[in-house]
């Protein structure tokens, strides 16, 4: 049985040994341990993740990092060099390809080969794994930028351990955040172990004196999922990290769209996460904040998808994220191209240093929103914790099978998929079915009374056809679906 216990070094140099066995890159020299602390220890501060992150914590900025990512290594290396150049990015990701998200390293190895003869990506990312050791250490060597890995990948084992003996100091993911919504099929119980392998690897270089960045994957299914839902993942992820040994954590938040729940969600977000990491008892934490901007339907209108981008990046600066994830024009078209890749970053980064020293006051509807998203979560986690009888690995695989935690739109079989989305009246998300989600009647009431609020307004019953004239509303000009619509 799965516990939020710390893998003893021992058996997780046992594990390690059949990971590093899953593909031959896994050989390579440079993943011996001692030879990996030495190489990271020897980085500069303003290649390290986590240093660069601090650093934009204390000055109160909030810095900007894209997606991207290619199949052959001099493209994805030619790609990041222009986006960082030419974009002004902060920090550079490499997204990993669905095959590697998969660990089908063979097929991986098969598009990066019909890639070089044909002369352009045939992958949907950077496959890391193939790349191995030297292909991920020369894409380091050829920025000046901390590189993180970005992907959705259940089993994330092998990957992690290449990234960070290339001195990459961060990754993303978690055992509920790169399950549940990328997933159909795969169990909690699996991937929570996969991840508790991760964290545990970047407990290990902490304890050498390496510091390394671990971001849970925030958006979820990026679509209408209300505040209290995402954040309590993160929180979840946030203790179960920490129970590994990491330090440095980046809990993160997908926008919403309304102006005041998303500074809310943000700021209930780092307090709550920070709160519980203390009362589980995990000192010493660095916890940083990311937000991405929109991760529902985009608008495929150029102009429209600009300003979309600029509203993002108002909300994150003016929310005090310490990092933004962007977003391109090319959204609704499939993966950018390094210029409009660049654009966006730029765009975006504009946004946030011109508001850099403004922040939202504390009216009294923003204290008002802080005050119920942090009561959600508290009753969310409240029944975490019961369900498990105090073990927060054990309580989130009982809470997703029985729906107290449940995720709207997620494709896996493990989520009860009951509860319904809809925003209310100035747009914030609210929940209209609650399917078996662990609240108090009070907290449902607070919600039945915002979206009676706006069924009477906009003159309709409170049902389903709201729920999907909300999904597509953004990308149709909107931020609350109208009965128009339908
Ligand atoms: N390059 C750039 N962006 C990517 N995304 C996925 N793969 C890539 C890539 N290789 C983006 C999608 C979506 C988000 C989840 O990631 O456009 O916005």
């Amino acid at each position: 049985m799965i516990e939020n216990k710390k893998i003893p070094l021992e058996e997780f140099l046992t594990i390690r040994k059949e990971v590093l066995r899953t593909w031959h890159t896994g050989n390579h020299p440079g993943l011996d341990l001692d030879v990996a602390v030495a190489k990271l220890k020897a980085l500069p501060d303003h290649k390290n993740f986590a240093k660069k992150l601090r650093k934009a914590k204390e000055e109160g900025i909030t810095l900007v990092q894209p997606r991207a990512g290619v199949a052959r290594l001099n493209e994805h290396i030619e790609l990041l060099q222009y986006l960082e150049v030419e974009g002004h990015a902060d920090f550079l990701p490499s997204t990993i390809d669905s095959y590697t998200r998969h660990n089908r390293y063979q097929n991986a190895e098969d598009g990066i080969n019909e890639s070089e003869k044909q002369g352009r990506s045939l992958l949907n990312g950077f496959p890391a794994v193939n790349h191995g050791v030297d292909g991920c250490s020369k894409v380091l060597d050829s920025v000046n930028s901390p590189l993180q890995a970005r992907h959705g990948t259940p089993d994330a084992r092998l990957l992690s351990e290449i990234i960070h003996a290339s001195g990459w100091t961060s990754n993303e993911g978690g055992g509920i955040s790169y399950n549940i919504p990328y997933a159909k099929k795969i169990s909690l119980e699996d991937t929570i172990r996969y991840w508790q392998y991760c964290d545990r690897l970047v407990g290990y270089y902490e304890e050498q004196g390496v510091e390394i960045n671990r971001e849970p994957y925030g958006p979820l299914t990026g679509t209408l999922v209300p505040p209290c839902i995402s954040n309590t993942v993160a929180i979840l992820e946030a203790l179960m990290a920490a129970e590994q040994g990491v330090k440095n954590i980046t809990v993160g938040y997908g926008q919403g769209g309304n102006l005041i729940q998303d500074v809310a969600a943000l700021r209930a977000l780092e307090e709550q996460t920070n709160h519980y990491l203390k009362i589980f008892g995990y000192e010493d934490m660095f916890v940083t904040t990311v937000f991405h901007q929109w991760m529902g339907g985009f608008p495929a209108n150029e102009s429209e998808a600009v300003a979309l981008i600029g509203y993002a990046s108002t909300v994150a600066a003016m929310g005090k994220a310490t990092k933004m994830i962007t977003k391109t024009t090319h959204e609704s078209f499939g993966v950018p191209t390094k210029e409009a890749n660049a654009k966006a970053i730029r765009t975006s980064r504009y946004i946030t240093t011109i508001l850099k020293d403004q922040q939202t006051p504390d009216s009294e509807e923003l204290l008002v929103e802080i005050e119920q998203i942090k009561k959600e979560v508290d009753s969310l986690m409240r029944s975490v914790v019961k369900a498990g009888k105090g073990d927060i690995a054990q309580g989130s695989i009982k809470a997703f099978k029985d729906g107290l935690i449940d995720i709207p739109f997620a494709p896996s079989e493990i989520n009860n998929g009951k509860i319904l989305p809809a925003r209310d009246l100035d747009g914030k998300i609210r929940i209209l079915e609650f399917g078996n989600l662990g609240f108090t009647e009070e907290i449902k009431k607070f919600h039945q009374d915002k979206l009676q609020a706006r069924a009477e307004k906009q003159d309709r019953p409170l049902e389903i056809q709201m729920v999907i004239d909300d999904i597509y509303a953004v990308s149709n000009g909107n931020l609350v679906g109208e009965k128009e619509n339908n």
